[in-house]
């Protein structure tokens, strides 16, 4: 099945700040969108929005799943739905054991109940894809992970909820060489499915994957939108395009 999230003349204030403007953006299963941009641009609180994170308001505009309003529904009724976006600062959950967190996600979304034993096997296979040890297993969620490890982490989130909808927020940054290899072969692996919105300031992760399209985000717009060119634009002259 076709899933889509459209994102329709959206804009996002949060305290008294207009952080987004009228920004349009619709990804669908099988589409890789690259969105880049300067520090503060706004590419995060896109990604929360799109959450339904309270803290941002969204004063005009839609976003739709399927065709269906979401900007109604709790942060963890869209995860449910299958949209999952990633921290670009995951936090940490003090006491909050790492595999009970991964369960309760797991099961919520697929409307399933599993026995530990069932689930340590699902999580093995993952940790060893990724490379992280099992005794991740026994910690609580990010608490004393490195940056690379928290990146992990939310990798580890993608392919164990395997969403209709992924945001990736800057989850290449400080993942190594081995890791970008998992990551981009992950989301080919799972392209058949799931749409993907990637936010990076990375083209590392272009080597291996092939946008549909590249988006430049300025000042809460989407000033461009285009080809791998626009990366090479960036490349050479910074963010100073559109
Ligand atoms: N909780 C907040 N309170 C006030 N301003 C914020 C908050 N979160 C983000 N901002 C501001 O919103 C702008 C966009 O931030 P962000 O979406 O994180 O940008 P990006 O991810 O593109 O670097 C920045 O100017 C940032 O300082
Ligand atoms: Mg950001």
């Amino acid at each position: 099945m076709e899933n889509r999230i459209d994102i329709e003349k959206l804009s996002v204030r949060i305290k008294e700040k207009n952080l987004l403007r009228e920004v349009s953006l619709h990804v669908k299963t099988g589409e890789t969108h690259i969105l880049m941009g300067p520090n503060g641009s706004g590419k995060t609180t896109l990604a929360r929005a799109i959450l339904g994170d309270k803290r941002y308001t969204v004063t005009e505009g839609r976003i739709e799943f399927n065709g269906a309003d979401m900007l109604k529904l709790k942060p963890h009724e869209r995860a449910r739905m299958g949209i999952f976006v990633s921290f670009q600062e995951p936090v940490t959950l003090q006491g909050v054991n790492t595999l009970s967190f991964l369960k309760a996600s797991y099961e919520s979304i697929n409307s399933t109940k599993v026995t530990m034993s069932e689930f340590k096997n699902i999580v093995g296979k993952n940790l060893q894809r990724i490379g992280l040890p099992e005794s991740v297993n026994e910690r609580y969620v990010n608490e004393g992970f490195s940056g690379g490890e928290k990146k992990k982490f939310e990798l580890l989130q993608l392919l164990l909820l395997k969403p209709k909808i992924a945001i990736l927020d800057e989850i290449d940054t400080g993942l190594d060489l081995d890791s970008m290899k998992v990551l981009s072969n992950a989301v080919n692996e799972m392209l058949p499915e799931t749409g993907f919105l990637i936010i990076t300031h990375n083209d590392r992760i272009l080597k291996h994957i092939k946008p549909t399209l590249v988006h430049v985000m300025k000042e809460g717009s989407i000033t461009r939108s285009g080809g791998l060119e626009l990366v090479e634009e960036i490349e050479k002259g910074g963010y100073k395009i559109g």
